[in-house]
């Protein structure tokens, strides 16, 4: 085996020391081979029409959420939480359906992460009340004896800011977030209306991001928009946007059944 190894290696070997003193074959040869490692990555795009799915009823985030959204990546969360969840039996089996392209499709920048200090966020939406979210951010202990996440109280007393919103709005339309002029010019107002239930600022909202907008007060404080406000919208939102992955998840299983019949 070895000797027949050797036979082979031989002749390689002196072609390549005759390839390593001819500068033009040796760049040919670097190029030949540095391109196979790039076809290898650009090859799974050829076929991304077909591998992206569609989600027709996924909507963009409201104003508040995408502030909460801002305050997530300011605050470092994706430091120590991913939002993906890949497909093997265990992640399915603890987090839900695996997370798909499209699903982070008007995230920018996306936020999968690749460190899970605490549990993947991707389908946290629902997962807890409000309450239960304010208590854990004000302080994780209380509700979670052992956690080692830090605390974020101040976000409850920190009035949000939403005279920027408008053009952070703007920003994420020029990257190809379909948000309407309407939807840009009403970003402050429209901040504040989703934390205002049955009034017409409240109303407007659920006009222009669909009658599954959540709006309620997110902190307990009635008085303020805070930061809290936001950053419990945009948690209880996560994995809402579009129920493409369930629907997927269920004819995946029907499809199984049917095999097995
Ligand atoms: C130092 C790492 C760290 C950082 C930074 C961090 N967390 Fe956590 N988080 C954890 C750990 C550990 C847990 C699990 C224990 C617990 O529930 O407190 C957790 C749990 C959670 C949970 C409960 C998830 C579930 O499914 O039970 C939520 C929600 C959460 N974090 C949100 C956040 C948000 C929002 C931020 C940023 C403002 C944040 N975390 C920052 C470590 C972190």
């Amino acid at each position: 085996m070895i000797r027949w190894l050797q036979k082979l290696y031989y002749p390689i070997q002196a072609g390549h020391y005759r390839l390593e003193r001819h500068s033009m074959g040796l760049a040919l040869g670097i190029i030949f081979a540095a391109s196979i490692g790039g076809f290898v990555e650009i090859a799974p795009l050829f076929t991304i029409d077909e591998t992206v799915e569609s989600a027709p009823d996924m909507r963009v985030y409201t104003p508040l959420e995408q502030a909460g959204r801002d305050i997530y990546v300011r605050e470092g969360c994706y430091l120590c939480h991913s939002q993906m969840i890949r497909t093997l039996a265990d992640e399915v089996d603890r987090y839900g359906p695996y997370s798909l392209a499209v699903e982070s499709q008007y995230d920018h920048p996306m936020l999968w992460g690749s460190k899970r200090t605490g549990p993947d966020l991707a389908r946290l939406g629902g997962k807890y009340s409000d309450d239960w979210h304010v208590a854990h951010l004000i302080d994780p202990r209380a509700v979670v004896p052992k956690s080692v996440m830090p605390h974020y109280a101040f976000l409850a007393d920190t009035p949000l800011e939403t005279a920027s919103l408008p053009a952070r709005l703007a920003a994420l339309r020029a990257v190809g977030v379909p948000y309407s002029d309407e939807m840009i010019e009403n970003a402050a107002r429209d901040a504040l209306g989703q934390v205002r239930p049955d009034s017409d600022r409240g109303d407007e909202v659920l006009e222009r991001y669909g009658d599954d907008t959540q709006i309620r007060n997110f902190d307990g404080d009635t008085q303020r928009l805070t930061e809290m406000d936001a950053l419990v919208a945009y948690l209880q939102i996560l994995g809402k946007l579009t129920d493409v992955a369930q629907v997927t998840e269920s004819a995946a299983i029907e499809a199984d059944m049917e095999a097995v019949q």
